[in-house]
């Protein structure tokens, strides 16, 4: 192992002193569902916070003080952006002015599943002319094992300083779970990885100061392996739950009973649920980041593309489960009215990116069905009017009485929001098809309910 110079140490040091006594300024660029809660949590134990973002609607909401990110309240936003604890800006320059930043920018694939380190490139080149001794770059976006010290590293180094030398650099994933009440920024337990020992002793020192425990890795790059195999993980076993969902169907079982009945073993046993397919900006994506990278070391991926294949078909399988229950009533997909319910990628929250709506949205707008939606968290939304987006379509969330709900030929659950009225939904509906099993405590109206997981018979 390289010495480490003094004035390494010293400017380690330094920093040390500055996380301690809350005078280091902290920045996060990005301020979206990772970053602003970040910016929030570091404002909130009295750190100095710039907010960089360069969407300058976000920056003039909170210079507004208002929230756009349904975990964080507008009135904490409102009073910590005047109090000054945190700074919205779009300017990299106020970068020469802070202590620490952490990189919460965007990793979505191109059209050809391959990642899209564009966000990522463009703050790490933000930040190297204004890089300076003693700064701690702290990547959180997700993305392949070696972006740290592969991409971000050298744009960082184009101004002379040296990584791990004048200036510390870490990756440490984010955990997030937006609409989760339970684990926050505050109780999740965060990973990190270091370029160097004292890169990771900068990270975990100024990450402690939101969470108590921290688990220090060897590198970046397994700290940038550990997030993907978490979203892996889930991305495996939802498929399972949906492929064994589909042959309960055809076996005539009800897979919600079975899921219960396997979750009563107190070990070796999660539960995970099927539904219309997987969204969001992770489940969906992450894990073509790292079968992309695999290819450089001539690996195929197995899991990972199985599993994408099984989820990817959910929102098809829901289509064709309307198409049945329309037409066991003698009704065709076509021109059937239909009201879907709930258009975020998973229950009780505003994000509807990658969600499998949009995909069984399209697929029923192709069979000519009248689509109508609502959404308390999502008041429009956009898809595109066949599977290859030849031509967008945005609807408005509809207001959802007694009325809109009769007016259809068959309701759709596509996101299971805790606010909805079910056994009210289910008492107006004629049809309903539940993708995500709502409707299991409705006891009054359950012929009219159908359910993927659960065969024709069990439901009629
Ligand atoms: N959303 C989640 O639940 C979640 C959970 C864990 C990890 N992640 C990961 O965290 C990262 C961020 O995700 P997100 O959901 O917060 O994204 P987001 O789209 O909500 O926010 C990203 C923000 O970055 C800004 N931005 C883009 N390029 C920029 C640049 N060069 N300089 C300054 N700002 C820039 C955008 O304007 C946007 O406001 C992604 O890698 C994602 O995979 C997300």
């Amino acid at each position: 192992m390289k010495a480490v110079s003094e004035a390494t140490s010293e400017a380690c040091l330094r920093l040390e002193d500055k996380i301690v006594d809350r005078s280091a300024r902290v920045c996060v660029i990005g301020l979206g569902y990772v970053g602003l809660p970040l910016a929030v949590g570091f404002a909130q134990r009295g750190y100095q916070v710039v907010g960089l973002d360069i969407d300058a609607r976000k920056i003039s909401a909170l210079v507004d003080g208002r929230s756009y990110i349904q975990d964080v309240e507008s009135e904490t936003v409102a009073d910590l952006v005047a109090r000054g604890l945190i700074q919205p800006t779009a300017d990299y320059e106020i970068l020469c002015h802070v202590d620490a930043v952490f990189i919460c920018v965007p990793t979505p694939f191109d059209a050809m599943k391959a990642p899209d380190l564009t966000f990522v490139r463009s703050a790490a080149e933000g930040i190297a002319p204004r890089l300076k001794v003693g700064h701690l770059i702290v990547l959180q976006s997700t993305t392949f094992p070696g972006t740290t010290e592969e991409v971000v590293l050298p744009v960082l180094e184009t101004h002379g300083l040296k990584a791990g030398v004048d200036f510390f650099l870490a990756f440490s994933p984010e955990r997030i779970d937006p609409g989760n009440k339970v684990f926050t920024v505050e109780n999740t337990p965060k990973v990190v990885g270091g370029l160097t020992p004292l890169c990771a002793r900068l990270a975990v020192r100024l990450l402690g100061q939101l969470t108590p425990e921290i688990c220090v890795v060897s590198t970046p790059r397994a700290a940038e392996m550990t997030k993907l195999l978490e979203n892996i993980f889930r991305s495996v076993n939802i498929a399972l739950v949906n492929e064994l969902a589909l042959l309960s169907e055809r076996m005539g079982m009800d897979f919600w009973e079975i899921i219960e009945a396997a979750k009563t073993k107190p070990f070796g046993f999660m539960p995970f649920y099927p539904g219309p397919g997987v969204g969001g900006h992770c489940i969906p994506v992450d894990p073509y980041y790292l079968s992309w990278k695999a290819r450089e070391f001539d690996f195929y991926t197995k899991f990972i593309e199985l599993a994408a294949e099984v989820n990817q078909s959910m929102p098809y399988h829901v289509v064709e489960r309307i198409g049945q229950a329309l037409s066991a009533r003698g009704k065709p997909l076509k021109g059937a009215r239909m009201l879907i319910l709930g258009v975020a990628f998973k229950r009780d929250i505003d994000d509807a990116r990658n969600s499998p709506a949009e995909r069984i949205i399209e697929l029923l707008l192709n069979a000519e069905a009248q689509i109508v939606y609502n959404d308390p968290y999502v008041p429009s939304y956009m898809v595109g009017q066949d599977v290859f987006h030849r031509r967008r379509v945005t609807f408005a969330s509809r207001e959802l009485t007694p009325g809109l709900l009769a007016g259809q030929d068959v309701v759709v659950i596509v996101a299971g929001h805790r606010v909805y009225d079910y056994p009210w939904i289910v008492g107006h509906a004629s049809l309903v098809v539940d993708t995500v099993n709502a409707t299991r405590e409705v006891s009054d109206g359950r012929d009219k309910i159908v359910r993927i997981g659960v065969p024709f018979s069990s439901n009629w």
